[in-house]
């Protein structure tokens, strides 16, 4: 029998990012998480504690895990969950974001979960909208659930996350993921390494205090954890790419190159995965060393604390 938890505030109004959250602010949701995850193994999941509230998702980029997940998480805590068809919807017709935004504010969600692929879309919408929203994913620029979901998952495999080694490998330049990642793994004291061929170089790399590696052999190398990054073919026109199995034989995850990292060491992959482009097809199934699916399992947990600490 699951017991009655005491849902704790935090220091903002949106969850637009990680590097908006005190270490405070992270401890609170990823507690929070752990006491929703245990609820999710019990026959009855549901916690209703936001019965008659309304919450809106708003994904303007394809999803199953954030979506969906957004999706299980409202339901669970009670609430009523309304996923907003796109390409059905007036935007197709030429309506702005901004009255769209004001239009769907009038109905007085509860919460809006947004995805986005222009940076700062969450941002432009909730300065529109006067209840709280969460950023699923925008540009290039955070997906900060996606960290959290992450941080819980390396904690709940006993690992602390102050002092271990953290290898994010593979398509940096375009990685909301890694951007994230980043800065929760930071204000949490681990050390962050970047993995890039020089093509997935992030424009912007001066603003992260990381050691970076070109090479995956060397950067994996005593990694505590190695997180694999999806190549965002959906945001690269102007790069000529290698071929997939060039790809992969030099950045691509295989247990042969995994044996450099320690011993114990976790792989993580926010998917979908490109099967043997960034990893082996036989390792992102290997329970024994792959967390990948229960990155997704903790992904409806955390975002239920999300949902039940930022609805009002
Ligand atoms: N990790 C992630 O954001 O996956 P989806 O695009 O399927 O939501």
């Amino acid at each position: 029998m699951i017991e009655k938890v005491n849902i704790p505030e935090i220091s903002q109004k949106h969850l637009h990012g990680i590097k908006d959250l005190t270490v405070d602010d992270i401890n609170k949701i990823l507690e929070l998480s752990n006491f929703f995850k245990l609820n999710n193994r019990e026959k009855d999941k549901n916690y209703p504690i936001l019965k008659g509230r309304t919450i809106i998702n708003l994904f303007f980029e394809p999803s199953t895990r954030t979506l969906i997940s957004f999706e299980i998480a409202a339901k669970r805590l009670g609430a009523d969950v309304i996923n907003m068809n796109i390409e059905g919807s007036s935007l197709r017709k030429g309506e702005s974001l901004q009255d769209t935004a004001n239009t769907l504010g009038a109905m007085n969600p509860d919460l809006v979960v947004i995805r986005h692929g222009i940076d700062n879309a969450t941002k432009q919408i909730s300065e529109i909208l006067s209840c709280p929203v969460i950023n699923a994913g925008e540009g290039i620029n955070e997906h900060p659930t996606q960290a959290l979901l992450d941080a819980y998952t390396i904690i709940n495999n006993e690992r602390n996350l102050e002092n271990i080694t953290v290898a994010i490998c593979g398509d940096l330049e375009h990685s909301r993921v890694a951007r994230s990642n980043y800065y929760l793994l930071k204000k949490m004291k681990s050390n962050v390494r970047f993995v890039y061929p020089e093509f997935f170089k992030p424009k912007d790399l001066d603003k992260y205090d990381v050691e970076t590696f070109t090479n995956l052999e060397k950067g994996i190398t005593d990694a505590d954890i190695v997180m694999m990054l999806r190549i965002q073919n959906e945001r690269i026109s102007d790069m000529k790419l290698p071929s997939k199995e060039s790809y992969f034989e030099k950045f691509g995850l295989t247990y042969k190159k995994l044996k450099l990292a320690k011993p114990d060491a976790l792989v993580l992959h926010p998917g979908p995965i490109n099967r043997n482009v960034e990893i082996e097809d036989s390792l992102a199934d290997d329970i024994d060393k792959s967390v990948i699916n229960e990155q997704v399992e903790n992904g409806v947990a955390v975002r239920m604390a999300c949902l039940s600490i930022m609805v009002k």
